[in-house]
């Protein structure tokens, strides 16, 4: 398959990844299938999609209508044959590799031989979820980064069996989508930025569990030494605690074994349901749910 051979994407998963991946694809023109398990889910979804292209359009980075880009999309509960003509598909559902690895053999039994079956995954084995499907070969990683209408990288990751067509193929629709993406050619958990970033999340953990610096004083660090757009925690409630959490989690019962231990300090917040911006607290404390102001 050619890059120019995709004409529908579906993205299965409308939180906090999947409905600013839906709103890329269809800025680019493509047409969107955007599934989650419910009308009200897709229903806050395609709110926050208008909200963001109306953004947008006052900036002048769309030239479209948003109504236009909007009716690209269609949302769609549950996964069926409605979807079944879609070309390229990525997964944006809950850090777990059962409910992954259920959804990417549901797709690979719905979906057309030539489909790109792609997971935003942050932590979990591309080659783990690949095996779920009979085309290992066109299962691969395509990984944004929060809120993906804005952040310019996408790594694209090949897994064990995943061939340098479907590799290149994806690399090539992130170009079409707007993004900068980078190649990985080994299936290593975490990519590389997360590498990067849990390292740097745990040695802030350890500053503040051993009081040597409150999060509001290693947040300074990151913003006005390390030139970080935001404080390390303040992205850890931007991201969403639990993401972090599952992500810890998932390597560990997955049995990755790498340099990264999860920080006691995101296992505590997990613990006390205070999950960053999404539940109104988290390291900081919001207006409310979902609601975010700069600490
Ligand atoms: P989220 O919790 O905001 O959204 C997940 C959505 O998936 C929910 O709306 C949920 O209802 C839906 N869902 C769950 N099971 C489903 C199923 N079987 N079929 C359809 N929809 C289903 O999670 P978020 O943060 O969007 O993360 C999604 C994925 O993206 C995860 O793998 C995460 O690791 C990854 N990711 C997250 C980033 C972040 O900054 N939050 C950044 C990059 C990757």
């Amino acid at each position: 398959m050619k890059v120019e051979d995709i004409k529908k994407i579906l993205v299965i998963g409308a939180g906090t990844m999947g409905h600013g991946i839906a709103e890329l694809a269809a800025i680019a023109g493509y047409q969107v299938y955007l599934s989650d398990v419910s009308q009200d889910i897709l229903n806050s979804a395609m709110d926050k999609v208008k909200w963001s292209l109306t953004k947008l359009k006052e900036r002048g980075t769309i030239k479209e209508d948003v109504e236009t880009v909007l009716q690209r999309i269609r949302p769609v509960v549950g996964l069926d044959k409605t979807v079944s003509d879609a070309d390229f598909s990525i997964e944006a559902i809950t850090e777990k590799i059962d409910v992954k690895r259920q959804t990417f053999a549901k797709l690979d039994e719905l979906l057309p031989p030539h489909a790109i079956l792609a997971t935003n995954t942050s932590s979990l084995p591309v080659s783990k979820i690949a095996e779920a499907t009979k085309r290992p070969d066109k299962v691969v990683g395509m990984h944004y980064f929060n809120p993906p209408a804005l952040m310019p990288l996408v790594e694209v990751m090949k897994g064990d069996k995943t061939s340098d067509e479907t590799a290149k193929v994806t690399y090539e629709l992130a170009k079409k989508l707007g993004k900068q993406p980078i190649m990985i050619n080994k299936d290593i958990p975490g990519y590389v930025v997360n590498r990067i970033l849990g390292g740097i999340n745990i040695a802030s953990c350890i500053v503040v569990e051993k009081k040597l610096a409150d999060i509001k004083e290693v947040d300074a660090v990151a913003r006005y030494k390390l030139g970080f757009p935001m404080g390390v925690f303040e992205l850890l409630d931007y991201t969403g605690i639990d993401v972090a959490y599952y992500i810890s989690k998932s390597r560990e019962e997955l049995g990755v074994k790498d340099d990264i231990p999860i920080c006691s300090l995101i296992v505590e917040k997990f613990k006390n349901n205070e999950l960053g911006v999404k539940s109104g607290k988290g390291f900081y404390t919001y207006p409310g749910p979902g609601k975010y102001v700069k600490p």
